[in-house]
């Protein structure tokens, strides 16, 4: 044993075991492991240092009395071939490690200088009633994501990736965990490529980077800046993306002249006091073999910027207001990923865009217009624009005939001091289609819950002064995401359609550990997930 180790060590350079050696033996020993390391490092560094590569291995608590580790599959394997050098260096480099937490090991294994070991959590944990996601896909994705940046730090360009047991969770993991919005920055993060340590289940693999990259997608859009992103360049955007599936898709970016022809006079009303053109963005993906099948209706609200218009909003976090197109970028980001993964099922997503902006030429607070059903509108906030938007799309996304609606937006503060950021609020007239974007959910752990549509709330959006509809609720901030919610519904007259508010879940701070600090691009995976379900019913 004690040759191989020493031969072990002169290889790697780092351990150096010597026990029960003689002196001499072990001075010699030491010298060849010292002139093997020089050599070495030598050599690292003409092979360029970023080019090292890492890798990422599971480890999961241990459960009762159990004395030896609990490594994944991946990591005994790794283990084994290192004589059991990793589990001795796991057990002498500290305590167990927790949930979501890596340690990193260096220079143990010749193909990766650098090693991170992650702690996974409970062993099957499975899905959880209370919590109302699959907490071992959680604990996957977590878990990875800090491996993966971990290893970023340390400059590392290309990490391979256990499956601990869930391959595309763990690839969601490392894709979100890894993304940083930087484009804009001299400086910039290492660009880390990722692959799947071994062959198991590489197609599961491949499925969560689409996933994990789709959600990426419209974290980048909510996060550019408002001068960037305008709503003919988030048109252009999403057409340039969808390119590639050409053969699925058609786009449509309509112009102000169409909107105007199709009497969207409350989408009209928002963009009047912007100098950038709106765009109302139609995009229809054709998954289906069946081009007659009744389609999926997506639509995202697509506020380029909401200043809150003459309603001016205060200038602390105004900035934010840039990702308030977050439902629009989620919704097409979805549409996306749908053709990406070819899933059998057609989607038509809409998206009205445009600036909502203070100037001579605002809607004004007490202005009525007309939205393209003919109702009449009192806006006595601009600030309230997301439902004016959403209500002509929603008006137009009637004329196909959808099996199931489903709008998208980051519609009310409210939304947030209800549910913070742990959920997206769906208000729905359908409980078929609140179970499936649940069950989605649970899945993806991009978690929903349902909110009330009471005719409570109705009443208070309907006793208008002037119009038919007044866009605030009678006692102003109660329940404002619900009058929101109760004022959308009296565009909808199909009876599968769910409004979910994403004003809470726009941004993260540090609560969802694998996303960093920034726009999160949520609830992009559930969509897909749901969109998914759909395709598999049909
Ligand atoms: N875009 C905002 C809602 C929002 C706030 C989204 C914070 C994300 C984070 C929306 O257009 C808005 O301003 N809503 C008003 C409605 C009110 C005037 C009835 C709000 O929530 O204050
Ligand atoms: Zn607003
Ligand atoms: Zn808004």
């Amino acid at each position: 044993m004690r040759p191989l180790k020493l031969r072990v060590s002169s290889l790697f350079g780092i351990y150096v075991y010597a026990e029960q050696m003689t002196m001499l033996l072990l001075r010699r020993a030491a010298q060849t492991a010292v002139r093997t390391s020089h050599r070495r490092s030598f050599c690292a560094s003409q092979t360029h240092l970023s080019d090292r590569k890492g890798l990422v291995l599971g480890v999961f608590e241990k459960e009762g009395e159990e004395d030896s580790l609990h490594l994944t599959e991946a990591a005994a394997g790794f283990d084994q071939t290192l004589s059991g050098k990793l589990s001795e260096l796991l057990k002498i480099s500290g305590p167990a490690l927790k949930q979501g937490k890596s340690r990193i090991f260096y220079g143990i294994h010749k193909d990766f200088p650098c090693v991170a070991v992650v702690g996974l959590g409970k062993n099957n944990a499975g899905v959880c009633g209370t919590e109302n996601w699959d907490t071992s896909k959680e604990n996957i994705r977590q878990a990875v994501s800090a491996g993966c940046r971990s290893l970023q730090d340390l400059e590392v360009s290309h990490v391979e990736v256990d499956a601990c047991g869930d391959a595309q969770s763990a690839a969601e993991g490392a894709a979100l965990g890894l993304f940083q919005y930087d484009q804009l920055k001299t400086k910039k993060k290492t660009k880390v490529t990722t692959q799947l340590h071994g062959s198991a289940d590489s197609a599961s693999w491949e499925k969560g980077v689409v996933y994990g990259e789709g959600q990426n997608l419209a974290r980048l859009l909510m996060e550019a800046p408002a001068n960037h992103i305008t709503p003919t360049a988030f048109a252009n955007t999403i057409e340039e993306k969808l390119g590639p599936h050409a053969e699925r898709v058609t786009i449509n970016k309509r112009s102000q002249s169409w909107i105007e022809e199709q009497q969207m006079g409350a989408f009209l009303s928002v963009s009047r006091g912007s100098e950038e053109p709106p765009v109302f963005l139609e995009l229809h993906y054709n998954g289906s073999p069946d081009s007659k099948q009744a389609p999926l209706l997506l639509v995202g609200k697509g506020i380029t910027f909401d200043s809150g218009g003459i309603s001016l909003k205060p200038s602390p976090s105004m900035d934010a207001m840039r990702a308030d197109m977050g439902g629009a970028a989620t919704v097409c980001a979805s549409i996306v990923t749908a053709a990406a993964l070819k899933l059998p099922v057609n989607i038509i997503g809409l998206a009205p865009l445009c600036e909502n902006m203070p100037s001579g030429k605002a809607t004004k607070p007490g202005d009525v217009v007309r939205a393209k059903n003919g109702k009449t509108i009192q806006v006595d906030n601009t600030d309230a624009e997301g439902r004016l938007v959403l209500a002509d799309a929603l008006c137009y996304g009637h004329t196909f005939n959808p099996r199931a609606i489903v709008n998208v937006a980051t519609l009310t503060g409210a939304m947030d001091v209800a549910l913070g950021s742990a959920a997206t609020g769906v208000f729905t007239n359908s409980d078929w289609l609140w179970e499936q974007l649940h069950k989605a959910s649970v899945v993806t752990g991009d978690r929903v819950w349902r909110m009330p549509l009471f005719q409570h709330y109705t009443r208070q959006v309907t006793d208008s002064q002037l119009a038919d509809l007044n866009n605030i609720g009678k006692y102003s901030r109660s329940g404002g995401a619900c009058t929101a919610a109760a004022f959308l519904r009296e565009f909808v007259t199909a009876p599968h359609w769910a409004h979910l508010d994403i004003a809470g879940v726009m941004s993260n701070k540090d609560e969802v550990p694998y996303l960093r600090k920034g726009m999160s691009g949520r609830p992009t995976r559930t969509l897909v997930e749901f969109a998914a379900g759909l395709a598999h019913d049909s």
